[in-house]
């Protein structure tokens, strides 16, 4: 740094000296050119106008008049004096002084004889720098000579050394300055900074870094530089944690799963073979705001499951690209390289028509499917364009998933969800090498509740095309296997929840799907983000004691409406918690296009709106709804300040909010109010279970949360936490892919001949 700050500095004052000198240069050419052309000036002027007398007393012969006019001028300013030439060159009058110096006529003059006209020179006379300014005289008959008229020059070189000297001392300060400021700026702009970034570096590589300062702290020097960093940073730290946690466990013997992990486990198994992802939700949505373009995270759990296996894995994503600004962000296959600050695997988006999002994903799915499965009380639609659609669009996706995994050998393939049940079947069709697995997000309800769909029987012969059907606990596989009989001509093995169909096997288990629990020590120096909960409320415009969480999409299953009202009744029945006791809905709007949807978030917001009006009091209010979507990162320090979270969903095939927020409390603190209709409530037998329709039970798990015994809350919270490491979100792909390998595709070797790799239309 030392060697960097001199070269600077050297190369700075050797630059400065040098257009100083430049300029200076100009500037003393510039004056002594001036200077020159005055004295021109000045003795062309001083001769012309003595020329008239000089040239009568030459007539007169009047001599002593002519030496006593030239003696006049003698010594004036800077004129030395003047001098009278015959036309043969010898003197008539000269002043005293010049005479001595100036003995033979000069060439000027003899110039002006011999042309007859004007002439002037700058000249040496006697050493000493001199101006001639030479007229020619005449009579009106004949030549009588010359005058010159001599000035002296000297003066002139004085200006311009004066000149130089001022300009090398003010260019000496200017250097002298310019070196200082920037001695200044290298000190506290660069040498500060970096060695604040190579002291955070170093306590970075021996480990001593808290998790609450990885943000480079070289942010005000080169922000793209400080962000790559800091993303190192996070790379390098969740590496660390990641090998002390497998060291741990290898010396306590357990074997937990973990990123690497699962990217070692994928990579054995996988061999040259590869990873695709089908779902209709993207990992990342490009959007246009104004000129510039941002990456939006979409809100969904199946988003939030899937990204760390992608991760794992480098495998392929295929999604619906659903943002404004998709196309624009994509090469010419469609793909780009995710997540955007650190790639790792590709994301392939396939477009739909508005047509087709309108009948597929809006009208069958989600006015058909989803409130077919989730029993919450909301009637189905079912109409044959929607049901068009779906079809369309599954064949759609069915089509790039084939041009996709073209070059690939025996593909392992996830689908994912309702929107694609007919997907496994058509893949199976057209590449019976690949292993297909299909995983339903979402509940599946008895066969009675499901015998309602006109398209029940397409539905589950698509699903059994599957070589691997996945759901989230048993009793949804147990509706499906009992789905499938009912409609199915099928051979059901209860035994091994197996359904044959074809010549075709379709094996049924649940998988219980997870979050990633980063399980950071809290350090002593980390400031607790429970004790901030105030702070965070204030921000909010609200003094409160107790903060209570709730995180969702804006959706009639997530029993919004029902919390609120249980929130009302704790308040009622324990007045002493109004002005104490606030609750936090970060709800994100979600498919508002749809009526029901739409008229959900206006309930939602009244129902808010009259809660708080019935108790508002001074700076407090009972519900906060927060109804935009909220980053994860926005969304944190409410799962680390809240008291507790409530996740009252009256129908939910998981739920991940609940072990969201355990997976957030590394303060081993927080209660967690769980609904019993979600699959979680089966892992999570530490929270608080309600059911959601219970409004006075869940307003008593309120209170019983708040006043909770703290060892009893952290025992509780201790105790999911444990559920989550062990079953943890690499540990649901990880048996899924490897029950998806191990099976024995017993069909394919018998088709492999008829079809060959590469993609056909569906
Ligand atoms: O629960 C099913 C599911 O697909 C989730 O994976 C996800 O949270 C949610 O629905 C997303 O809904 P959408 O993609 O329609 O916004």
């Amino acid at each position: 740094m030392r060697l960097f700050s001199v070269r600077l500095i050297v190369s700075l004052i050797v630059g400065v000296m040098l257009v100083s000198l430049c300029s200076s240069g100009y500037e003393v050419w510039v004056g002594k050119r001036s200077l020159r052309r005055d004295m021109q000036r000045r003795s062309e002027v001083l001769a012309e106008s003595l020329a008239g007398s000089v040239e009568r007393d030459i007539e007169k012969h009047a001599f002593q008049t002519l030496q006593k006019t030239v003696q006049h001028f003698a010594n004036r300013e800077n004129l030395m004096g003047m001098a009278v030439y015959d036309p043969q060159g010898h003197i008539i009058a000269i002043t005293d002084d010049l005479a001595s110096k100036m003995t033979a006529a000069p060439p000027v003059v003899l110039e002006t004889l011999k042309e007859n006209s004007e002439a002037d020179a700058f000249q040496r006379l006697a050493n000493q720098p001199v101006h001639i300014c030479v007229l020619p005289l005449y009579s009106p008959s004949q030549f009588l000579g010359a005058l010159a008229v001599v000035h002296d020059a000297g003066y002139i070189r004085d200006q311009s050394m004066r000149i130089w000297r001022e300009t090398f001392l003010s260019g000496l300060v200017q250097v002298i300055l310019i070196a200082l400021i920037t001695l200044l700026i290298v000190r506290w702009s660069i040498e500060g900074p970096i060695a604040r970034t190579a002291h955070w570096m170093r306590a970075l590589r021996t480990g001593r870094m808290p998790s609450s300062r990885m943000a480079s702290p070289g942010e005000e020097l080169f922000p793209p530089l400080a962000r790559e960093v800091a993303t190192m940073a996070e790379s390098l730290n969740t590496a660390r944690t990641a090998a002390e946690r497998e060291a741990r466990l290898r010396a306590e013997g357990q074997s937990q799963w973990t990123a690497e992990r699962l990217a070692a486990d994928l990579q054995a198994r996988l061999g040259a073979s590869r990873l695709f992802v089908v779902s209709n939700r993207e990992p990342y949505m490009h959007m246009r705001r104004g000129k510039s373009i941002e990456v939006r995270v979409p809100p969904s759990g199946l988003v939030t499951a899937l990204e760390p296996v992608l991760c794992a894995c480098k495998g392929t994503w295929l999604a619906h690209g659903s943002g404004t600004a998709d196309r624009e962000s994509v090469d010419k296959y469609n793909r780009l390289a995710v997540p955007p600050d650190d790639p790792r695997y590709t994301l392939r988006r396939v477009w739909l028509t508005k047509e087709e999002e309108e009948g597929y994903y809006y009208g069958f799915a989600n006015e058909g499917i989803w409130p077919l499965c989730h029993i919450a009380h909301t009637r189905p639609i079912f109409r044959a364009e929607d049901w068009e659609q779906y079809q369309a669009v599954n064949r759609k996706f069915a089509e790039a998933l084939l041009e996709e995994m073209k070059d690939t050998e025996k593909p392992v393939v996830l689908v994912q969800d309702y929107h694609f049940a007919l997907l496994p079947r058509m893949i199976k069709q057209k590449r019976p090498d690949a292993r297909v697995a299909i995983f339903w997000h979402i509940p599946w309800p008895n066969p009675e509740a499901f015998g309602i769909c006109p398209w029940q029987r397409e539905l589950v012969d698509g699903l059994l095309g599957a070589d691997l059907a996945g759901f989230h606990i048993q009793s949804h596989c147990n509706n499906f296997l009992q789905t499938a009989d009912r409609v199915m001509e099928s051979r059901i093995d209860w035994e091994h929840h197996t359904v044959q169909r074809l010549g075709h096997k379709t094996t049924v288990h649940p998988f219980p799907i997870s979050v990633e629990i980063a399980d950071l020590a809290l350090s002593p120096s980390d400031p607790s983000a429970y004790d901030n909960r105030s702070a965070l409320l204030k921000n909010l415009d609200v003094e409160a004691l107790f903060l209570g969480v709730g995180v969702d999409r804006l959706d009639y299953t997530k029993g919004i409406l029902e919390r609120f009202l249980a929130v009302e009744r704790f308040l009622e029945k324990y007045p002493r918690y109004q002005g104490q006791f606030t609750f936090v809905q970060i709800g994100a709007p979600s498919r508002s296009h749809l009526k029901r949807y739409h008229d959900l978030e206006a309930e939602i917001e009244a129902e808010a709106g009259r809660i708080n009006w019935r108790f508002q009091k001074d700076k407090w209010k009972a519900i906060v709804l927060l109804n935009r979507q909220h980053s994860h990162q926005e969304i944190e320090p409410y799962y680390k300040g809240a008291d507790l979270c409530l996740v009252t969903s009256l129908h939910d095939g998981m739920n991940l909010v609940a072990k969201e927020f355990v997976a957030t409390r590394n303060d081993e603190n927080g209660v967690l109010i769980l609904s019993i209709f979600t699959g979680a409530a089966r892992e999570l037998p530490d929270a608080l279970q309600v059911n959601p329709y219970d409004i006075d039970q869940t307003a008593e798990a309120i209170r019983t949360a708040l006043e909770m015994d703290p060892e009893e809350r952290q025992s509780r919270m201790q105790n999911m936490r444990r559920a989550i490491r062990e079953h943890n979100i690499y540990q649901w792909a990880g048996n899924l892919i490897a029950e998806l390998c191990e099976l024995r595709l017993d069909n394919h070797e018998k088709a492999e001949g008829k079809t060959r790799l590469g993609s056909s239309a569906v």
